[in-house]
């Protein structure tokens, strides 16, 4: 690897994975941040990324469904390497506006595949690992879990387009014999979540004394993976995974959404000096999201048998940690909310 390109590199688990490459010595190659800065973009994230490493890091501002641009990127930097993070992320939005997950998580993949298709046909062979999420996977009972042969229910418009995805980079290689790799993986938490998803939703709720929305009556369970230790299986699927191949990605930690809630009232509680009861009282039972997936559980036995990954954190320290970076980064908290981010854009890139 001496050139990675990192699409979505300025959103949550693009940030972390562009910080985990830098963290990492003996390491010469350069990596390109292609990321179209919607919303869920943060580009101050990176800044001091830019500033220490001015000779290895760079940042392309692109759509990925822009061939030309992704074309002409990949050309200057000769890439050899593309990670692939960008994406509309969220339920929620999806159901509200399905429109723009068509848009990047399929035709944006797409426009990927047929750059790298285009240069392997010259005998230029990239490597292509693709981002994928265990809600492909569908909902699951009380029992069992999601096993890479496992069959693909997706049930919102955002998991029915990232499985849209993960079906063209497999057919990609079967059909055309490109180098790609596929890793899918359970809820992330960590620094840098926006905090419209569950953990920083609910930590930023409590600093302000606002009421926390638990959907339905809060007995869906997911599987919660600390950013970090994603970062690391994903740097082990490029170095050894298997071309052709599909790798589950978990954190082996289900928990009850409002049971998580609770906790991490007490963990809020104990840093900022309340009584948890106090926060626990914000909890509100709030209608159900359409269609919400019960259980997603993830087995990850292939990446820990063939490529020795494990999860580096238990919860209580990952979680413990996270709360952490939100009190300590209140100011970056405020900023993405109020839009000041899109302010900086406009500054630095000229447009929205
Ligand atoms: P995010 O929403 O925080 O960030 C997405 C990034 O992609 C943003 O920086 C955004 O500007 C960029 N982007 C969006 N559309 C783009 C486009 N058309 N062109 C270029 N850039 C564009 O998302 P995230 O939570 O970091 O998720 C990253 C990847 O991981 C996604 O593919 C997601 O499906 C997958 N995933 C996430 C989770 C999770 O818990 N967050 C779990 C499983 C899988
Ligand atoms: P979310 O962070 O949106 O991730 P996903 O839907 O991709 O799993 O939600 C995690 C769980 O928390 C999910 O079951 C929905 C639930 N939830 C709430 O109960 N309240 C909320 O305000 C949010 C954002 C999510």
């Amino acid at each position: 690897m001496n050139s990675i390109l990192v699409t979505g590199g300025c959103g949550f688990i693009g940030t972390n994975f562009v910080r985990f490459l830098f963290e990492k010595d003996g390491e010469n190659f350069i990596v390109v941040n292609v990321d179209k800065l919607t919303y869920a973009a943060n580009p101050e994230n990176l800044v001091d990324i830019q500033e220490r490493y001015s000779k290895r890091y760079f940042f392309e501002r692109a759509d990925i469904c822009d061939f030309e641009s992704i074309s002409r990127i990949i050309d200057k930097y000769d890439v050899d390497t593309i990670v692939h993070f960008a994406a509309e992320s969220h339920v929620d939005r999806s159901i509200l506006g399905p429109s723009d997950f068509v848009k990047t998580n399929i035709v944006g993949t797409f426009t990927l595949l047929e750059a790298v298709r285009e240069r392997f046909e010259k005998g230029k062979i990239i490597r292509f690992h693709h981002i994928s999420t265990d809600e492909v996977y569908g909902s699951l009972g009380k029992e069992g879990y999601f096993y890479e042969s496992s069959p693909y229910q997706p049930r919102s418009p955002y998991s029915a387009s990232k499985a849209a995805s993960d079906h063209l980079v497999r057919s990609y290689h079967n059909t055309y014999g490109l180098n790609v790799t596929i890793s899918i993986c359970s809820n992330n938490y960590g620094p840098y979540q926006f905090p419209e998803k569950l953990i920083p939703l609910m930590i930023v709720n409590m600093l302000e004394n606002k009421e926390l929305p638990v959907y339905g009556d809060g007995k869906h369970i997911r599987d919660w993976l600390f950013v970090y230790d994603h970062c690391t299986a994903i740097w082990e699927i490029l170095k050894k995974g298997k071309v052709g191949e599909t790798y589950n990605i978990g954190g082996e930690n289900e928990w009850e959404n409002i049971r998580l809630v609770e906790f991490l009232c007490e963990l809020v509680a104990k840093k900022i000096n309340k009584e948890a009861g106090s926060l626990k009282k914000l909890i509100k039972f709030v209608k159900d999201r359409p269609g919400h997936d019960r259980r997603y559980a993830i087995n990850c036995e292939k990446i820990k048998n063939e490529l020795g990954w494990r999860q580096s954190v238990d919860f209580e320290t990952g979680l413990d940690f996270t709360v952490d970076w939100y009190i300590r980064n209140i100011e970056w908290l405020n900023k993405v909310r109020s839009g000041e981010y899109l302010k900086w854009i406009e500054i630095n890139y000229g447009y929205r």
